[in-house]
């Protein structure tokens, strides 16, 4: 009996410790660290939303969450960053929503050319009940799909003008880790390849590539104006971030702590996308001012061409993606 009572006191003083710490060893007087990783400068909107978000974090968890930003690559590439997350090394990072294939094809969706008609509908999708869900549809693999954040639509670039499709004919594009995209340029035969972020201004300025697809704020930042001649503005698809962490550091958290970084991530997505566009608009300006390329407005009917050249490629990843979800995607141009 007495080893009994023993026994059952050892258990509970275990649970005891448990309940105050957890784990991933977090306890009342440790603060928990955040590591957040990303690709891009602290100028664009996800270096922007990343920040504030540290520092909302530490303005209202002051004491018992730390969060630590590491941009421009510092830390990992956005493969690199997935498999850290599940191992613990961060905590957090927003990989461009082309980057999740090999974790979930749906949102695949997002890749599409020409599906959305701008960041309104975007918006408007992410925030109805299908695209809630994808927030949760790489749950089976570990990971926690937490916010959505733009950045902007892509616009085409090279060193010769691209006009209509038949000009990409040939040329070498780089693009993010993504079939779909890897699709679109084969669409218009060209020949696409993958390469991380960190890599694309050396392949553009040395002509490994020949071309590329990248949002104002991208280009601007990592200076692809200064080693394209032309950007074609084609608005042909989008490039948004899941911010995402894994449900083991998640689940980790002291419940009123996983509360208040619920409602900052609400607060700093709210302010990103609303920025986004804006920013994106002034990074083109920034882009055209800088005299060092030329930026090509496209004519309704050349966008059209594009469109037309690029479309094969919603069928040919419907059943993937599944059709509800592009469907639902279609709808919130209406
Ligand atoms: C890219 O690789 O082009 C983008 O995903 C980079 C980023 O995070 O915006």
């Amino acid at each position: 009996m007495l080893k009994y009572i023993l026994g059952l006191s050892l258990v509970m003083l275990a649970m005891t410790g448990c309940n105050k710490g957890d784990s991933e060893g977090h306890t009342s007087d440790k603060p928990i660290t955040i590591k957040f990783s990303h690709v891009v400068a602290e100028s664009t909107p996800k270096g922007i939303g990343a920040n504030r978000f540290k520092e909302l974090v530490e303005q209202r968890l002051e004491g018992r969450v730390k969060v630590e930003v590491y941009p421009n690559s510092q830390l990992y590439d956005d493969n690199k960053v997935m498999e850290a997350l599940l191992l613990g090394d961060v905590q957090m990072a927003a990989p461009s929503l082309a980057k999740f294939g090999k974790y979930t094809k749906k949102l695949q969706v997002f890749d599409l050319p020409f599906l959305f008609n701008d960041l309104k509908a975007i918006e408007k999708f992410q925030l109805d009940e299908t695209g809630r869900d994808l927030l949760g549809s790489m749950s089976d693999t570990g990971y926690r799909g937490l916010a959505y954040w733009h950045n902007g639509l892509k616009q085409m670039s090279a060193n010769k003008p691209l006009r209509n499709p038949e000009d990409a004919k040939g040329l070498k594009f780089r693009i993010q880790q993504s079939d779909v995209l890897q699709v679109q340029f084969e669409q218009v035969e060209a020949s696409p390849q993958k390469l991380a972020f960190a890599e694309v201004y050396n392949a553009l300025q040395t002509g490994v590539v020949d071309g590329a697809e990248n949002p104002w704020a991208n280009i601007y930042s990592k200076k692809f104006h200064e080693v394209q001649k032309y950007f074609s503005e084609t608005n042909h698809g989008y490039l948004g971030y899941m911010l995402v962490t894994s449900d083991s550091f998640w689940n980790s958290l002291p419940e009123d702590i996983r509360t208040e970084l619920d409602a900052i991530i609400a607060e700093v997505t709210a302010e990103v996308n609303e920025e986004a566009y804006k920013l994106s608009m002034d990074y083109r300006q920034k882009v055209i001012d800088s005299g060092r390329t030329e930026v090509l407005p496209l004519t309704d009917e050349e966008l059209a061409k594009w469109r037309e050249a690029m479309k094969p490629v919603w069928a040919h990843f419907e059943e993937e993606i599944g059709k509800d979800v592009v469907d639902a995607a279609l709808s919130s141009n209406e």
